[in-house]
């Protein structure tokens, strides 16, 4: 049932929390490129399935596939040199590193990757700029506002090029307008880089920008394309 070419594929995951089942046989795949939204509502298991298909998770049972290899036969170390180097994250708040600059923070990922400080700063403006938040470089995140945060952790994310792009509710603590911009700017930005992104979100309006929508309702998934 692994659709052909995929990326990233997860097959009848489970997950428990004690007493709690929050991934009861949820499936999921994503081609090179695709933005795949995981829609859902509050506690459905939306973010632990995000959670296992970026290797932070370890599922109970189920197999995550990324680029043909088997998840659970890689050691923490390739997993998380992975997580460093083909995946970026965007989550609901509170992600940029408040002592640093924007830009700082933005070029944070490839300077723990080795780069130089001149050389992975010049890299960060220029996503900064696609991002439309370059004037805010020298700014401190407590200095900048809600969505212009966002825009520059989506630049953070973006800066080491990775294959996927995880957002867990990117737009969740945003106004509709603010909200709307991130997505465009963030899907505008995804697709120029060839990223896929795996897109967890409750919000109808935020998942009308991806290319298709899976469902997950009690830990269980649903693709809307092949039910319709
Ligand atoms: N670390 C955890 N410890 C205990 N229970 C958890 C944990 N993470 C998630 N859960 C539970 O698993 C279920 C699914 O949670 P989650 O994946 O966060 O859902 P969603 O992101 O759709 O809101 C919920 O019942 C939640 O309370
Ligand atoms: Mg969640």
């Amino acid at each position: 049932m692994t659709p052909a070419g995929s990326l990233l594929v997860a097959d009848k995951l489970c997950k428990a929390y004690g007493p709690t089942t929050a991934l009861d046989g949820a499936e999921f795949s994503i081609h090179p490129g695709e933005v795949v939204a995981v829609m859902g509502p509050s506690g459905s298991g939306k973010s632990t399935l995000l959670h296992c298909l970026a290797g932070i998770v370890t599922p109970d049972s189920g197999s995550i596939t990324y680029n043909g290899q088997e998840m659970a036969t890689m050691s923490d170390a390739q997993r998380s040199a992975l997580r460093r180097s083909e995946f970026g994250f965007v989550f609901q708040f509170g992600q940029l590193v408040p002592e640093l600059t924007c830009v700082e923070n933005v070029a944070l990922p490839l300077r723990l990757n080795g780069t130089k400080r001149k050389e992975a700063e010049r890299a960060a403006l220029a996503w900064m700029e696609r991002l439309e938040v370059d004037d805010l470089g020298k700014k401190r995140p407590g200095e900048v506002s809600g969505g212009q945060g966002q825009r520059v952790a989506v630049a953070r994310a973006l800066v080491t090029n990775p294959r996927v792009l995880f957002a867990d509710e990117p737009t969740g603590a945003l106004d509709s307008l603010n909200g709307e911009r991130v997505m465009e700017l963030l899907t505008e930005a995804a697709r120029s880089a060839n990223a896929a992104v795996v897109l967890v979100t409750h919000e109808a309006r935020v998942a009308a920008y991806s290319d298709r929508e899976i469902v997950v309702r009690d830990g269980k998934s649903r693709d809307m394309e092949r039910a319709v």
